[in-house]
Protein backbone atom coordinates (compact mmCIF):
# COMPACT_ATOMS: atom_id res chain seq x y z
CA UNK A 1 0.00 0.00 0.00
CA UNK A 2 1.51 3.57 -0.82
CA UNK A 3 2.58 5.78 2.06
CA UNK A 4 0.33 9.05 2.15
CA UNK A 5 2.29 11.56 3.25
CA UNK A 6 1.63 15.40 4.00
CA UNK A 7 3.28 18.11 1.86
CA UNK A 8 3.34 21.52 1.82
CA UNK A 9 1.62 23.13 -0.51
CA UNK A 10 1.71 26.59 -0.09
CA UNK A 11 3.35 28.89 2.66
CA UNK A 12 3.53 32.57 3.55
CA UNK A 13 4.07 34.67 6.13
CA UNK A 14 3.56 38.43 7.18
CA UNK A 15 5.49 40.93 9.02
CA UNK A 16 4.54 44.42 10.23
CA UNK A 17 5.87 47.49 8.83
CA UNK A 18 8.02 49.11 11.47
CA UNK A 19 11.65 48.83 11.40
CA UNK A 20 13.44 48.85 14.70
CA UNK A 21 16.65 49.43 13.87
CA UNK A 22 20.18 49.28 15.48
CA UNK A 23 21.00 52.87 15.42
CA UNK A 24 17.15 53.49 17.12
CA UNK A 25 18.07 50.39 19.89
CA UNK A 26 21.14 52.82 19.94
CA UNK A 27 19.71 55.46 21.46
CA UNK A 28 17.42 52.68 24.38
CA UNK A 29 19.89 51.10 25.48
CA UNK A 30 23.95 50.98 25.55
CA UNK A 31 24.73 49.07 22.35
CA UNK A 32 26.21 49.66 18.53
CA UNK A 33 25.67 48.44 15.46
CA UNK A 34 28.93 47.02 15.38
CA UNK A 35 28.55 45.04 18.51
CA UNK A 36 24.76 43.67 17.47
CA UNK A 37 26.19 42.62 13.82
CA UNK A 38 29.14 41.23 15.14
CA UNK A 39 27.98 38.86 17.89
CA UNK A 40 24.40 38.44 16.33
CA UNK A 41 23.99 39.36 13.33
CA UNK A 42 20.88 41.72 12.73
CA UNK A 43 19.97 44.95 11.44
CA UNK A 44 16.55 45.39 12.12
CA UNK A 45 13.58 44.13 12.90
CA UNK A 46 9.78 44.62 12.64
CA UNK A 47 7.80 45.70 15.49
CA UNK A 48 4.12 45.05 15.24
CA UNK A 49 2.47 48.57 16.67
CA UNK A 50 -0.99 49.87 17.34
CA UNK A 51 -3.33 49.28 20.55
CA UNK A 52 -5.29 45.88 20.17
CA UNK A 53 -2.66 44.10 17.84
CA UNK A 54 -1.54 40.58 19.06
CA UNK A 55 0.29 37.41 17.98
CA UNK A 56 -3.37 36.84 16.32
CA UNK A 57 -3.23 39.60 13.63
CA UNK A 58 0.30 38.55 12.86
CA UNK A 59 -1.13 34.90 12.12
CA UNK A 60 -4.51 36.10 10.67
CA UNK A 61 -2.61 38.32 8.12
CA UNK A 62 -0.41 35.16 7.28
CA UNK A 63 -3.43 32.74 6.94
CA UNK A 64 -5.21 35.17 4.94
CA UNK A 65 -2.97 35.70 2.70
CA UNK A 66 -2.55 31.68 2.42
CA UNK A 67 -5.73 31.01 1.47
CA UNK A 68 -6.09 33.84 -1.19
CA UNK A 69 -2.35 31.98 -2.39
CA UNK A 70 -3.87 28.42 -2.42
CA UNK A 71 -7.47 29.19 -3.55
CA UNK A 72 -8.46 27.72 -0.87
CA UNK A 73 -11.94 28.12 1.04
CA UNK A 74 -11.78 28.99 4.68
CA UNK A 75 -14.57 26.19 4.56
CA UNK A 76 -12.29 23.33 3.77
CA UNK A 77 -9.95 23.61 6.72
CA UNK A 78 -9.59 21.05 9.17
CA UNK A 79 -7.71 22.03 11.35
CA UNK A 80 -5.41 24.86 12.43
CA UNK A 81 -1.99 24.70 14.86
CA UNK A 82 -0.47 27.96 15.94
CA UNK A 83 3.04 27.35 17.33
CA UNK A 84 3.81 30.78 19.73
CA UNK A 85 4.96 31.50 23.07
CA UNK A 86 3.41 35.10 22.62
CA UNK A 87 -0.43 33.69 22.68
CA UNK A 88 -3.09 36.91 23.16
CA UNK A 89 -4.07 35.67 26.40
CA UNK A 90 -3.23 32.43 27.87
CA UNK A 91 -6.77 31.39 27.11
CA UNK A 92 -8.12 30.81 24.56
CA UNK A 93 -5.76 29.37 21.86
CA UNK A 94 -4.57 32.16 20.01
CA UNK A 95 -5.34 29.28 17.38
CA UNK A 96 -8.94 30.14 17.94
CA UNK A 97 -8.78 33.53 17.38
CA UNK A 98 -6.74 33.37 14.23
CA UNK A 99 -9.59 30.65 12.94
CA UNK A 100 -11.94 33.53 13.71
CA UNK A 101 -10.44 36.48 12.14
CA UNK A 102 -9.60 34.65 8.91
CA UNK A 103 -12.94 33.25 8.97
CA UNK A 104 -12.23 29.71 9.35
CA UNK A 105 -15.20 28.08 10.46
CA UNK A 106 -14.91 23.80 10.21
CA UNK A 107 -11.83 23.28 11.83
CA UNK A 108 -11.08 22.89 15.24
CA UNK A 109 -7.49 24.25 16.47
CA UNK A 110 -5.40 24.23 19.41
CA UNK A 111 -1.74 25.93 20.16
CA UNK A 112 1.50 24.44 20.86
CA UNK A 113 4.66 25.86 22.40
CA UNK A 114 8.12 24.92 22.30
CA UNK A 115 9.34 27.89 22.06
CA UNK A 116 11.39 28.60 18.77
CA UNK A 117 11.38 24.58 17.94
CA UNK A 118 7.38 25.40 17.78
CA UNK A 119 7.02 25.73 14.34
CA UNK A 120 8.72 22.54 13.56
CA UNK A 121 6.93 20.62 16.61
CA UNK A 122 3.24 21.86 14.96
CA UNK A 123 4.56 20.87 11.24
CA UNK A 124 4.83 17.00 12.44
CA UNK A 125 1.97 17.77 14.55
CA UNK A 126 -0.09 18.81 11.50
CA UNK A 127 1.66 16.11 9.68
CA UNK A 128 1.08 13.37 11.29
CA UNK A 129 -3.21 14.52 10.93
CA UNK A 130 -2.74 14.38 7.59
CA UNK A 131 -0.49 11.24 7.30
CA UNK A 132 -3.12 9.50 9.14
CA UNK A 133 -6.20 10.19 6.40
CA UNK A 134 -8.14 12.11 8.89
CA UNK A 135 -7.92 15.62 7.79
CA UNK A 136 -7.23 16.98 4.28
CA UNK A 137 -6.38 20.65 4.76
CA UNK A 138 -4.65 21.42 7.91
CA UNK A 139 -2.97 24.66 8.25
CA UNK A 140 0.52 25.13 10.34
CA UNK A 141 0.99 28.77 11.96
CA UNK A 142 3.95 30.10 13.56
CA UNK A 143 3.43 33.44 14.95
CA UNK A 144 5.12 35.38 17.94
CA UNK A 145 4.94 39.46 18.75
CA UNK A 146 8.16 38.94 20.66
CA UNK A 147 8.04 42.82 21.47
CA UNK A 148 5.14 42.15 24.03
CA UNK A 149 7.64 40.06 26.26
CA UNK A 150 10.87 42.32 25.40
CA UNK A 151 12.63 44.71 27.97
CA UNK A 152 13.88 47.83 25.64
CA UNK A 153 15.75 48.68 29.26
CA UNK A 154 17.80 45.53 28.78
CA UNK A 155 20.48 45.30 26.32
CA UNK A 156 21.07 41.53 26.49
CA UNK A 157 17.81 40.76 25.12
CA UNK A 158 16.20 43.68 23.56
CA UNK A 159 18.44 43.71 20.45
CA UNK A 160 17.69 39.70 19.57
CA UNK A 161 13.95 39.65 18.99
CA UNK A 162 11.19 40.88 16.36
CA UNK A 163 7.52 40.11 15.68
CA UNK A 164 6.26 37.86 12.86
CA UNK A 165 3.62 34.96 11.49
CA UNK A 166 3.92 32.70 8.86
CA UNK A 167 1.46 29.86 8.04
CA UNK A 168 1.99 26.60 5.89
CA UNK A 169 -1.01 24.54 4.20
CA UNK A 170 -0.50 20.68 4.37
CA UNK A 171 -2.43 18.20 2.16
CA UNK A 172 -2.09 14.78 1.51
CA UNK A 173 0.00 13.36 -1.39
CA UNK A 174 0.81 9.40 -2.27
CA UNK A 175 4.06 10.92 -4.10
CA UNK A 176 7.68 11.04 -2.26
CA UNK A 177 7.08 14.33 -1.32
CA UNK A 178 6.57 16.63 1.83
CA UNK A 179 7.53 16.00 5.04
CA UNK A 180 10.13 12.82 5.40
CA UNK A 181 11.49 12.35 8.60
CA UNK A 182 12.22 14.30 11.67
CA UNK A 183 14.14 13.87 15.49
CA UNK A 184 12.83 16.25 18.30
CA UNK A 185 14.10 16.49 21.46
CA UNK A 186 13.53 18.57 25.16
CA UNK A 187 15.55 18.64 28.06
CA UNK A 188 13.06 20.58 30.41
CA UNK A 189 16.31 21.26 33.13
CA UNK A 190 17.39 23.86 30.82
CA UNK A 191 14.66 26.46 31.34
CA UNK A 192 16.55 27.93 34.23
CA UNK A 193 18.32 29.73 31.18
CA UNK A 194 15.98 30.95 29.30
CA UNK A 195 11.90 31.58 30.33
CA UNK A 196 9.57 34.52 31.61
CA UNK A 197 9.67 34.33 35.30
CA UNK A 198 6.31 35.72 35.66
CA UNK A 199 2.84 35.39 34.57
CA UNK A 200 1.98 31.51 34.80
CA UNK A 201 0.40 29.38 37.63
CA UNK A 202 3.84 29.96 39.18
CA UNK A 203 3.95 33.60 39.88
CA UNK A 204 0.73 35.13 38.54
CA UNK A 205 0.84 38.72 37.80
CA UNK A 206 1.15 40.76 40.63
CA UNK A 207 2.62 44.35 41.92
CA UNK A 208 5.95 42.88 42.99
CA UNK A 209 6.62 40.87 39.38
CA UNK A 210 6.01 43.92 37.34
CA UNK A 211 7.99 45.98 39.49
CA UNK A 212 10.45 43.49 39.30
CA UNK A 213 10.15 43.44 35.46
CA UNK A 214 9.47 39.63 35.52
CA UNK A 215 6.86 39.56 32.80
CA UNK A 216 10.11 39.99 30.05
CA UNK A 217 11.92 37.37 28.84
CA UNK A 218 14.88 36.33 30.83
CA UNK A 219 17.95 34.70 29.11
CA UNK A 220 21.74 33.70 30.46
CA UNK A 221 22.81 33.81 26.42
CA UNK A 222 26.06 32.35 26.68
CA UNK A 223 24.85 29.20 28.20
CA UNK A 224 21.97 29.04 25.91
CA UNK A 225 24.31 29.66 22.75
CA UNK A 226 26.62 26.73 24.09
CA UNK A 227 23.48 24.16 23.90
CA UNK A 228 22.32 25.75 20.88
CA UNK A 229 25.41 25.68 18.69
CA UNK A 230 26.15 21.83 19.89
CA UNK A 231 22.86 20.85 19.70
CA UNK A 232 21.23 22.21 17.03
CA UNK A 233 24.41 21.89 15.04
CA UNK A 234 24.49 17.53 15.98
CA UNK A 235 20.49 17.22 15.39
CA UNK A 236 20.77 18.43 11.71
CA UNK A 237 24.02 16.11 10.88
CA UNK A 238 21.90 13.35 12.79
CA UNK A 239 18.62 13.90 10.34
CA UNK A 240 20.92 13.40 7.29
CA UNK A 241 23.19 10.28 8.24
CA UNK A 242 19.93 8.97 9.69
CA UNK A 243 18.25 9.03 5.84
CA UNK A 244 21.74 8.60 4.40
CA UNK A 245 21.93 12.18 3.41
CA UNK A 246 24.66 13.28 1.72
CA UNK A 247 26.08 17.49 1.88
CA UNK A 248 25.55 17.13 -1.88
CA UNK A 249 21.87 15.88 -1.48
CA UNK A 250 20.55 18.94 0.21
CA UNK A 251 19.46 21.94 -1.46
CA UNK A 252 18.91 23.94 1.61
CA UNK A 253 19.14 24.23 5.15
CA UNK A 254 16.72 26.02 6.39
CA UNK A 255 17.53 27.05 10.37
CA UNK A 256 16.26 29.11 13.08
CA UNK A 257 17.34 32.67 13.46
CA UNK A 258 18.38 33.46 16.70
CA UNK A 259 22.36 34.02 15.83
CA UNK A 260 24.21 33.55 12.75
CA UNK A 261 27.17 32.70 14.67
CA UNK A 262 24.97 29.37 15.50
CA UNK A 263 23.22 29.14 11.85
CA UNK A 264 27.31 29.21 10.41
CA UNK A 265 27.73 26.42 13.04
CA UNK A 266 25.21 24.59 11.81
CA UNK A 267 25.64 24.53 7.71
CA UNK A 268 29.38 23.58 8.18
CA UNK A 269 28.97 20.72 10.64
CA UNK A 270 26.77 19.92 7.21
CA UNK A 271 29.23 20.29 5.34
CA UNK A 272 27.25 22.68 3.25
CA UNK A 273 28.24 25.90 1.55
CA UNK A 274 26.90 29.02 2.82
CA UNK A 275 24.66 29.27 -0.53
CA UNK A 276 22.37 26.62 0.60
CA UNK A 277 21.61 28.28 3.76
CA UNK A 278 18.91 30.54 4.02
CA UNK A 279 19.55 33.52 6.44
CA UNK A 280 17.13 36.82 6.57
CA UNK A 281 17.87 37.07 10.55
CA UNK A 282 19.38 40.11 9.51
CA UNK A 283 16.20 41.94 8.19
CA UNK A 284 14.13 40.22 11.18
CA UNK A 285 15.67 39.18 14.12
CA UNK A 286 14.60 36.32 16.15
CA UNK A 287 11.15 35.71 15.39
CA UNK A 288 10.72 32.53 17.79
CA UNK A 289 8.18 30.43 16.57
CA UNK A 290 7.90 32.15 12.56
CA UNK A 291 10.99 32.72 11.73
CA UNK A 292 11.36 28.91 9.57
CA UNK A 293 8.66 30.01 7.66
CA UNK A 294 9.70 33.25 7.43
CA UNK A 295 12.52 32.11 5.73
CA UNK A 296 11.11 29.97 3.81
CA UNK A 297 8.55 32.17 2.34
CA UNK A 298 11.50 34.75 1.66
CA UNK A 299 13.58 31.71 -0.63
CA UNK A 300 9.84 30.49 -2.10
CA UNK A 301 10.90 30.82 -5.43
CA UNK A 302 14.31 29.52 -5.30
CA UNK A 303 12.64 26.19 -4.30
CA UNK A 304 12.20 23.48 -7.01
CA UNK A 305 9.94 20.20 -6.96
CA UNK A 306 12.08 17.61 -5.19
CA UNK A 307 14.34 19.72 -3.20
CA UNK A 308 15.80 17.96 0.31
CA UNK A 309 15.38 20.43 3.28
CA UNK A 310 16.70 20.07 6.27
CA UNK A 311 15.12 22.67 8.97
CA UNK A 312 16.36 22.82 12.16
CA UNK A 313 15.80 24.67 15.62
CA UNK A 314 16.77 25.34 19.23
CA UNK A 315 14.61 27.22 21.75
CA UNK A 316 13.94 27.78 25.21
CA UNK A 317 12.80 24.34 27.40
CA UNK A 318 15.10 23.34 26.10
CA UNK A 319 13.19 22.00 22.73
CA UNK A 320 15.26 21.13 19.34
CA UNK A 321 15.04 19.25 16.13
CA UNK A 322 15.50 18.73 12.68
CA UNK A 323 13.28 17.85 9.85
CA UNK A 324 13.44 16.07 6.32
CA UNK A 325 11.00 17.96 3.89
CA UNK A 326 10.99 17.17 0.33
CA UNK A 327 9.96 20.61 -1.34
CA UNK A 328 6.34 19.75 -3.54
CA UNK A 329 6.07 21.88 -5.66
CA UNK A 330 7.95 24.14 -7.97
CA UNK A 331 8.00 28.19 -7.82
CA UNK A 332 5.05 30.03 -8.23
CA UNK A 333 4.98 32.53 -11.16
CA UNK A 334 3.80 35.75 -10.33
CA UNK A 335 5.72 35.94 -7.04
CA UNK A 336 9.23 38.26 -7.15
O1 LIG B 1 16.14 31.52 20.03
C1 LIG B 1 16.20 30.97 21.31
C2 LIG B 1 17.55 30.50 21.65
N1 LIG B 1 18.42 31.61 21.88
C3 LIG B 1 19.62 31.64 21.36
O2 LIG B 1 19.99 30.77 20.60
C4 LIG B 1 20.53 32.76 21.76
C5 LIG B 1 21.87 32.22 22.14
N2 LIG B 1 22.78 33.23 22.67
C6 LIG B 1 23.31 34.17 21.87
O3 LIG B 1 23.00 34.28 20.71
C7 LIG B 1 24.38 35.06 22.48
O4 LIG B 1 24.78 34.54 23.71
C8 LIG B 1 23.92 36.54 22.67
C9 LIG B 1 23.76 37.20 21.31
C10 LIG B 1 22.63 36.59 23.45
C11 LIG B 1 25.01 37.30 23.42
O5 LIG B 1 26.24 37.20 22.73
P1 LIG B 1 27.57 36.73 23.51
O6 LIG B 1 28.67 36.76 22.54
O7 LIG B 1 27.27 35.43 24.19
O8 LIG B 1 27.76 37.90 24.53
P2 LIG B 1 27.87 37.82 26.13
O9 LIG B 1 26.55 37.57 26.73
O10 LIG B 1 29.01 36.92 26.48
O11 LIG B 1 28.29 39.30 26.45
C12 LIG B 1 29.58 39.81 26.06
C13 LIG B 1 29.67 41.27 26.48
C14 LIG B 1 29.26 41.50 27.93
O12 LIG B 1 30.08 42.54 28.45
P3 LIG B 1 31.32 42.18 29.39
O13 LIG B 1 30.77 41.42 30.56
O14 LIG B 1 32.24 41.36 28.54
O15 LIG B 1 31.86 43.53 29.72
C15 LIG B 1 27.85 42.02 27.80
O16 LIG B 1 27.48 42.84 28.88
O17 LIG B 1 28.78 42.04 25.68
C16 LIG B 1 27.93 42.82 26.53
N3 LIG B 1 26.66 43.00 25.88
C17 LIG B 1 26.42 44.00 25.00
N4 LIG B 1 27.20 44.99 24.57
C18 LIG B 1 26.67 45.84 23.67
C19 LIG B 1 25.54 42.23 25.98
N5 LIG B 1 24.57 42.72 25.18
C20 LIG B 1 25.10 43.82 24.57
C21 LIG B 1 24.59 44.74 23.63
N6 LIG B 1 25.41 45.73 23.22
N7 LIG B 1 23.35 44.65 23.15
Amino acid sequence: MTKTRAAITGINAWVPEYRLTNSELSTMVDTTDEWIMQRVGIRERRILKGEGKATSDLGEQAVRGLLEKTKTSPDDIDLLICATVTPDMLFPATSNIISDKAGIKNAFSFDLNAACSGFLFALQTGASYVESGRYKKVIVVGADKMSAITDYTDRTTCTLFGDAGGAVLLEPTEEEYGIMDHIFRVDGSGRKYLHMKAGGSLRPASHETVDAREHFIYQEGQSVFKFAVSNMADVAAEIMEKNNLRSEDIAWLVPHQANLRIIDATGRRMGLPPEKVMINIQNYGNTTAATIPLCIWEFENRLKKGDNLILAAFGGGFTWGSMWVKWAYDPVSGKE
